[in-house]
């Protein structure tokens, strides 16, 4: 796909590419400049970083794990937990000394904390090493931005693009050759008392269907057998486009494509989680029977304080509705530990919660006060140590339910995308089941990225072990 975008000076994303590969070319440490580029967050996140590193592509860049040997430093950052965002700050003041050994090289940072003013007038006031700060909504400007400062050395920021449109055509180097991420929409209307992301992500914005499906079919024909189709609230996909196309519409469409694939996406709300859904999931030959429908608290007074608009009791009618219909579903969620309020009869709700639901896994959060959002000014009754301690319980629950859940499935036959050598144990596999379950099997590495089936023979806590079936 070409890009149709051109800048307001009438110059187009192609000719911006030839002009950062000229000044490039006289900037270069080695025979080619080098980019690292560094991702923290979300998958919305990843996805973003695979579009900057397709246009660095275009512009004539090698990527370089080594942020040593780069000429260009980008960080796309992540300002959903405090943690995240002082982990950069503390990686990003570790760059001055990069910058004061090679005077060349430009250190730029993007994502989600930059769209925060006091973020970037931080950035600003102490990191002068920093040449490019750019927020999630100016992902298209990248390349002017970038040329622009290459060619002034002025210190360039942008941030608070707030316009409808969705820019296509920006070109693309994803991380995987058989696993890959697909935007279909950007932005989130939620607004979730504690969650910045509408803040800093912008409105939500769907992309058009056949884009969307023409994306599909393109990285189905180049070999991707699992595609995740990303949104920050999937359920509400093509709300402000002119049909209002809705997403079981687009899974239906996209699941018509024929090839051997797994259709996955994330994140559902529950507030809007229809039974269509559920349904068009049931009866898909290609979405795999993994659902993650994050539930943040099974308390009803702190689901209201929270703004999510669902109760605890609609949120187990919706799962109970998933599991008569899909009964192997492998369920996920997201979960806040210690909410402004909280209390201890708060949490043993949630924990309630996860016993009755059995999730395969769970991403757990001990609450982050962001600035800005309503929790933040919300009075608290717990003090961290109770969080810290709540924390600890809700895991070991989780522990023993996914044990459990695991121990369930030894001795049946899983088709497992195979992914990746295991890091620590010499001439072994990891796959993942299509409900998300880890796997280990002895084999021979030329399988990674082909689906295959394996006989579980063990389940260690949350992890399976299995052989090869040989066909
Ligand atoms: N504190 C802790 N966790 C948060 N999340 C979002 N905002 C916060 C916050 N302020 C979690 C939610 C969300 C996931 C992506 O991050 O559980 O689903
Ligand atoms: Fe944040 Fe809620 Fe939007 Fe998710 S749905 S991004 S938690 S505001």
């Amino acid at each position: 796909m070409k890009s149709k975008y051109t800048d307001f000076q009438n110059i187009t994303q192609e000719e911006y590419f030839n002009l950062i590969a000229e000044l490039m070319a006289v900037r270069k440490r080695a025979d080619v400049p080098l980019a690292y580029v560094r991702t923290y967050g979300c998958q919305q996140n990843v996805a973003d970083s695979e579009r900057i590193k397709g246009m660095l592509y275009e512009s004539g860049f090698s990527f370089t794990e080594n942020v040593e040997e780069a000429d260009f430093i980008l960080f796309n950052t992540c300002a959903v937990r405090e943690h995240a965002e002082d982990r950069v700050f503390g990686n990003v003041g570790a760059l001055k000394n990069i910058k004061r050994k090679h005077p060349s090289v430009m250190i730029a940072l993007c994502g989600c904390m930059m769209e925060q003013e006091h973020v970037a007038q931080r950035i600003h006031d102490s990191f002068p090493f920093v040449s490019l700060v750019f927020g999630t909504n100016c992902l298209h400007e990248f390349p002017r931005l970038l040329y622009n400062t290459l060619l002034y050395g002025k210190r360039t920021f942008l941030r608070g693009n707030t316009d409808e449109n969705v820019y296509e055509g920006i070109p693309i180097k994803r991380d995987g050759n058989f696993k890959g991420f697909l935007p279909i929409m950007y932005g989130c209307d939620n607004f979730c008392s504690y969650c910045i992301v509408p803040y800093v992500r912008g409105r939500e914005k769907s992309r058009r269907p056949e884009v969307v499906i023409e994306e599909a079919r393109e990285m189905i024909a180049s070999g991707y057998k699992d595609i995740c189709l990303l949104g920050q609230n999937v359920n509400s996909y093509g709300k402000g486009l002119e049909d209002k196309p809705n997403f079981s519409q687009l899974l239906k469409e996209i699941d018509k494509i024929e090839g051997d694939y797994w259709l996955r996406f994330m994140t559902s709300h529950p507030k809007d989680c229809t039974k269509e859904l559920i349904d068009t999931i049931a009866e898909s030959k290609h979405i795999s029977h993994h659902l993650h429908l994050p539930f943040q608290s099974g308390s009803n007074r702190i689901l209201e304080k929270m703004n999510r608009r669902y109760t605890r009791e609609k949120y187990l009618d919706i799962i109970k509705y998933a599991k008569e219909r899909i009964p192997d579903l492998s369920l996920t969620s997201d979960i806040i530990v210690g909410f402004p309020g909280e209390t201890y009869e708060d949490f043993q709700q949630t924990l309630e919660l996860i016993r009755e639901v059995e999730f395969t896994s769970l991403f757990t959060f001990i609450y982050s006060r962001r600035k800005g959002t309503p929790a933040a000014d919300m009075p608290d009754v717990a003090t961290d140590e109770e969080k810290s301690k709540w924390f600890q319980e809700l895991l070991k629950v989780q522990e023993e339910i996914a044990a459990k859940r695991c121990a369930d499935m030894v001795g049946s036959v899983q088709k497992v995308l195979v992914e990746e050598k295991s890091s620590n144990k010499e001439g072994i596999l990891n796959g993942r089941t299509s409900g998300n379950i880890i796997v280990e099997f002895a084999a021979d590495e030329s399988i990674i990225g082909t689906f295959q089936n394996i006989k579980i023979t063990k389940a260690r806590n949350w992890i399976l072990n299995g052989e090869l079936v040989k066909e």
